[in-house]
């Protein structure tokens, strides 16, 4: 099969196509004629030789992709082949086959277009667990979703603001601004020109909000501690702007905050089951009518060396997807 293989991973990498003996569904698996993947940072980073894959995942790069299930292991339940699916996988994407768990997958509706669909499972889960499972987002509490046209933020908000919720976000330009809007956020806050911590301060009579999901870190982290509620929860996926900061947490004791962070890709096929099951039960009859996913650009796969460098700039809105089928 055809598969992405990183030549000389580091600062230079080159990204090349190359040919790889197909996987095989194992138990409990499922095996995907891959439509479409979908781009994450991490695989930049792993690119990069910064964030080798968990133990025993493929170490090509691709953390999702939609498809067709091309084969059923022993024991992956009601699935069958010629499903359309997208999966959450913890390595292999960047191939025209695909391993996914079978409780890593989640159903295409034929409302999605089957590459959009790459773009879904990465973003869905991770909003999921953090929001919810971390973040305790209870009926009618607010929101403040940090990079609000990243893959994350722009079904994120989607989610989140079908759901009756009170959306703040923040993004780079008005361009973003306006695309963020468009999603269902409340107020999208211009963070070149505005103060988050004052906007939302102001917008909420001084309670600030209730939950918080950032991907920026630094000095962001004081500021959310600022930006938060009583009884707030803060949670980081990422630390873009740095891992070091200086804090002063008299706010957290004094406000009662919740501060956490999680990542994703690490965890046991059984705790990625009952994400999938909370989102087949809570989200995913809104996919395709409320809820969709937002593609900025599809390149083939033979141009996955551009796709990064185009990630890497960062000006995109929504996902970046390589197209394989
Ligand atoms: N922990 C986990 O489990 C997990 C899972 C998936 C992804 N992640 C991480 O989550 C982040 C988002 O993932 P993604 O795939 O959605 O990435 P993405 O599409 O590349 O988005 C990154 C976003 O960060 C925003 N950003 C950067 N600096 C910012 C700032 N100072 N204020 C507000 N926004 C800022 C950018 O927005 P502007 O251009 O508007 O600045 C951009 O939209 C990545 O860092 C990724 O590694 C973590």
């Amino acid at each position: 099969m055809k598969a992405v293989h990183i030549e000389g991973p580091g600062r230079d990498y080159r990204l090349v196509t190359t040919t790889l003996p197909r996987p095989q569904a194992g138990p409990g698996q499922i095996l995907i004629a891959v439509a479409a993947a979908g781009l994450n940072n991490a695989d930049l980073l792993q690119a990069r030789g910064l964030y080798p894959p968990p133990p025993g995942a493929s170490p090509i790069l691709g953390m999702e992709v939609s498809g067709v299930i091309a084969e059923v292991g022993e024991g992956a339940g009601s699935w069958k082949t010629g499903d359309k699916v997208c999966a959450l996988l913890p390595g292999g994407g960047y191939a025209e086959f695909a391993v996914a768990d079978a409780g890593a997958a989640l159903p295409v509706p034929d409302t999605i277009d089957l590459v959009d669909a790459a773009g879904l499972p990465e973003a869905a889960f991770t909003a999921w667990t953090n929001i919810v499972g971390m973040g305790r987002l209870a009926p009618g509490e607010s929101l403040l979703i940090h990079g609000g046209t990243s893959g994350i933020g722009s079904l994120a908000i989607q989610i989140f603001a079908g759901r009756g919720h009170r959306i703040f976000t923040t993004v780079g330009s008005a361009e973003k601004c306006a695309a963020a809007v468009k999603f269902g956020a409340a107020r999208a806050i211009n963070y070149a020109r505005e103060d988050f911590v004052a906007v939302v301060k102001s917008e909420t009579d001084n309670k600030g909000v209730d939950v918080i999901l950032d991907m920026v870190g630094g000095d962001y982290v004081q500021r959310n501690i600022a930006a938060a509620a009583p009884w707030g929860r803060i949670i980081n996926i990422a630390y873009q702007s740095g891992f070091r900061t200086g804090v002063d947490f008299t706010s957290v004791l004094t406000k009662r905050l919740t501060l956490a962070a999680t990542t994703l890709r690490g965890r046991t096929a059984e705790q990625k089951r009952a994400i999938r099951d909370a989102l087949m039960r809570e989200v995913w009859p809104g996919v395709g009518t409320g809820i969709k996913p937002v593609t900025d650009r599809v390149f083939p796969l033979e141009q996955a060396q551009k796709a990064h460098e185009f990630m890497a700039k960062t000006g995109h809105i929504g996902k970046i997807l390589l197209q394989i089928a």
